[in-house]
């Protein structure tokens, strides 16, 4: 496997099981009031990627450290197959509990191709005692954060509580059976992050947790913070800090508990720590749509450009152009004359098109400054984490034309962006030789810059480049 180490292949594999459950699940998906998603929730692992990944390094390091060597977790909300994965794979007896069949069967998926064999129990863990009966040597967890993420339209799903105060009262119950399932002198762990009532006020869902375990008999013993990816957040941040004086938030509190006398730690918890795996987490798994690739195209050469498409694909039909310009880049394209707003280079006063189209062509070409939503631009992860080409490519003049080159061969500097050139040889080989979908491997920069730049694009409500991308079907 490319990049090898279990913390990497699980969290891709996660990464598949997750975007599945949720086009199982999207029907019964909605975005809720509260204001925090207005704000780009928050720092929450799930809106930044577009999938809730569960980090598979922190749950290593909670397991090493906050359990006894091959102890038995608890886990009241379970979500995805994270958690479960990794305490197998380290030798941990884990059970989870979560009210999503889809979710545990894809979770039981997950832990079949990797060969791990957590136990997972679909049910409402108001019921944990009875469902998940036995004494524990570790609690972790990711509760719903309120109404952030709604996962179903099950009344018994906590995410779907009436308020506030109907969802604390819940989970505050659901708290103190697992902590009456823990054994004495042990821990609890739970990610958790706070959320914005609807005038923007925090729920104080990070000390109201603290309070449920406190009532529970578990005492706040550590906290730690996540810190997430900050990925398109300082674009998003904007209007919200501006409209609201809302800072923008990228971290989650990890809330380490204890149930019993601290002075027994020494006792019971093993004095040295195991070194951790070789983690690899470079690199992210992604399908590759072989019939999307085939798709033809005239391919990009000068003559072509010059003499018949002219490179509208760096136009909207509408007029304008969107290019993303990510974060990382915006120094560089300012300090060549571009102005950018919002995440979006903005279009020549005169001309109305790129300000480095020159001649309809790139003057930033074949220069380590193209912006790499330019260079990547035919391709995009749709939500079930496949490489499509772009719904609007297949609107161009170069569309079934000309010389009537299959994508990957017309495209195939993107491709060698996106998958780096061995990878991409490798996959063309692949697509040569007439394969059908193909697993490939990109750097995890890479699997973020495509991600963060369509959120950058869903942020222009002008755009018409990006409508229904993500609902391709390959
Ligand atoms: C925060 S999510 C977990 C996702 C998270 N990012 C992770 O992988 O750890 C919380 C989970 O709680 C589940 N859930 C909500 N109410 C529940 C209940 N009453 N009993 C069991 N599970 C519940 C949801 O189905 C969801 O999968
Ligand atoms: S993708 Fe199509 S429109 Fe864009 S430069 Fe190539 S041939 Fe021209
Ligand atoms: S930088 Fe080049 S590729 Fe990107 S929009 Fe401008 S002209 Fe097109």
């Amino acid at each position: 496997m490319v990049g090898g180490g279990l913390a990497n292949n699980m969290a891709n594999k996660e990464q598949t099981a997750s975007y599945k459950s949720q086009s199982r699940q999207s029907a019964l998906m909605k975005t809720g009031d509260s204001s925090a998603k207005d704000f780009g929730t928050e720092g929450n692992i799930s809106e930044q990627t577009g999938t809730s990944i569960f980090d598979p390094v922190l749950c290593e390091l909670v397991y090493r450290w906050f359990n006894v060597n091959g102890g038995s977790i608890l886990d009241p909300f379970a979500g995805g197959s994270v958690r479960g994965v990794v305490a197998s794979y380290l030798g941990y007896a884990y059970t989870g509990i979560d009210l999503s069949q889809a979710q545990i069967e894809a979770n039981r998926e997950q832990a079949e191709a990797i060969g791990v064999n957590p136990t997972w129990i679909v049910g409402d863990s108001k019921n944990i005692k009875e469902l998940a009966q036995g004494e524990y040597d570790l609690i972790f967890s990711c509760p719903p954060y309120y109404d952030l993420e709604v996962y179903s339209d099950d009344p018994n799903d906590l995410s779907t509580a009436s308020d506030y105060e109907a969802f604390i009262s819940g989970y505050s119950q659901i708290i103190s059976d697992a902590v009456s399932m823990l054994k004495d002198n042990r821990f609890a762990c739970f990610v958790v992050g706070d959320i914005r009532d609807k005038k923007g006020f925090y729920h104080n869902f990070v000390s109201d947790t603290i309070k449920a375990f406190q009532d529970a008999g578990a005492l706040l013993y550590n906290e730690a913070i996540l810190v997430t990816s900050v990925g398109s957040l300082p674009v998003r941040a904007g209007r919200p800090f501006v409209s609201g004086r809302k800072l923008g938030k990228t971290h989650q509190n990890i809330l380490i508990f204890y149930k019993g006398d601290p002075d027994k730690i020494k006792e019971i918890f093993p004095a040295e720590i195991e070194a951790g795996l070789d983690i690899d987490t470079d690199r992210v798994e992604i399908k590759i749509s072989a019939k999307m690739a085939r798709l033809s195209f005239a391919g990009c050469s000068l003559d072509y450009i010059k003499n018949v498409c002219h490179a509208r694909c760096c136009e909207k039909s509408t007029g304008g152009i969107i290019v993303t310009i990510h974060p990382n880049e915006q120094d560089v394209i300012e300090g060549l004359g571009g102005v950018v707003k919002d995440g979006l280079l903005q279009p020549d006063n005169s001309t109305n098109k790129c300000p480095f189209k020159l001649d309809n062509l790139c003057s930033l070409h074949n220069t380590n400054d193209k912006p790499f939503g330019c260079i990547a631009s035919p391709f995009t992860l749709n939500k079930n984490g496949t490489l499509i080409v772009r719904n609007r490519y297949r609107l161009l003049k170069c569309y079934d034309d000309g010389d009537k080159i299959p994508a990957y061969k017309a495209f195939r500097a993107s491709l060698d962006l996106i998958l780096g050139a061995e990878e991409a040889e490798r996959v063309c080989q692949l697509l040569d030789d007439g394969e059908g979908d193909i697993t490939a491997y990109i750097t995890r920069d890479n699997y973020n810059m495509l991600i963060e730049n369509d959120e950058i694009k869903h942020q222009d409500t002008n755009s018409e480049m990006i409508a229904n991308e993500g609902n391709t079907t390959t």
